[in-house]
């Protein structure tokens, strides 16, 4: 069993979470999350997160409930808007977050590795009755990330260990900014065969780990109603005062649905790449020794022939994808209620 750092932050601000929760009211507008698309000769007409959303409609979640897709479909698509890119922050006020020295100490810590560079900030928001399906974050390689390879690809990628000397390791936290009913963190902190922990969600707390490797998700938010909104990509969610929330259609104006601010779940996410030394981080800046798609098919595809998933002649791509998400991402059984 492989064992995961997870490092639990609380308090995160000394002074509290207020500014926090001002800065994404301020925000204001949070549309939906829709992947980028890489389309690929490999797996063509494969989504982005095939691997998850596979899963997802073949074991109804964590806890196995089963729902029609319509359904399932509501209860996942999630707002999420970026607060930082790099060191480009887009909202005033973000940068203690961006650069937090306790976000820097625990990624040091996760990955064993010194030198810690901020990627990216992001805000999450979900609705009540809404849930994360069980996952691992896209990982990024020299030469390889999600702006050019599909990222299931990737996912499957760091699963099958066979690309690590181009791996780059990720550090990620995630901090919570008021308290949630339902919407636990549940995470493998122990591998996909291990137990899971829900981790409850608290105001200015956080934690950092390897989200490319630890599987991990978000139960369902506490709701009074077993129907969804008919929550579709194009939708966004928008801060009307008076700490009321409200879900616009894509006309732009129709008011869907309209939630209390302690309805909803509020996270905001910080990734950061973790290098062992300067020359590794000056190699990835330089982006020498790239990897190519020729070259992890190539790997890829004589390792499952060693496995023998492939004998004989060579498959369609189409079943060497849906081969390569079935052998090397192994998820986590879910957990019986
Ligand atoms: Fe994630």
């Amino acid at each position: 069993m492989t064992q995961y750092p997870a490092v639990v932050i609380g308090p995160l601000f000394p002074d509290g979470a207020k500014a926090m929760v001002d800065l994404c009211e301020r925000f204001g507008r949070y549309g939906m999350y829709s992947q980028e698309n890489v389309e690929s000769d490999l797996g063509q007409g494969l989504g982005q997160r095939h691997d998850s959303v596979l899963n997802f409609l073949k074991t109804g979640g964590r806890f196995g409930r089963h729902e029609d897709l319509k359904t399932l479909a509501r209860r996942t698509n999630y707002f999420r808007e970026e607060y930082a890119y790099g060191q480009t922050t887009l909202i005033d006020g973000i940068a203690p977050y961006l650069n937090h020295t306790a976000f820097a100490e625990a990624a040091r810590a996760v990955h064993d590795r010194p030198i810690v560079e901020p990627a990216i900030v992001f805000a999450n928001l979900m609705v009540p009755g809404q849930e994360l399906a069980t996952h691992t974050d896209v990982p990024e390689f020299r030469g390889a990330n999600r702006k050019v390879m599909p990222q299931w690809l990737l996912v499957a990628m760091h699963h099958s260990g066979l690309f690590e000397p181009w791996r780059m390791p990720i550090a990620t936290g995630v901090a919570w900014f008021h308290d949630c009913e339902g919407g636990e963190f549940a995470y493998y902190p122990d591998g996909a065969d291990g137990p899971p922990v829900a981790h409850q969600v608290r105001t200015n707390t956080a934690v950092v780990f390897d989200a490319d490797s630890v599987f991990h998700g978000v139960d369902r938010i506490a709701s009074n109603s077993d129907e969804m909104p008919p929550l579709k990509p194009g939708m966004h969610l928008t801060y009307v005062g008076d700490k009321q929330w409200v879900v616009i259609a894509e006309d732009g104006s129709t008011e869907v649905a309209r939630y209390r601010w302690d309805e909803l779940r509020f996270s905001v996410s910080w990734k950061a790449y973790c290098f062992a030394d300067e020359r590794a981080r000056d190699t990835w800046r330089a982006g020498g020794d790239d990897l190519s798609l020729d070259v992890v098919l190539e790997r890829l595809i004589s390792d499952l022939r060693a496995r023998e998933r492939i004998l004989g002649p060579l498959p369609s791509k189409a079943e060497i994808a849906l081969m390569i998400i079935d052998e090397y991402i192994v998820f986590p059984e879910p957990t019986l209620v």
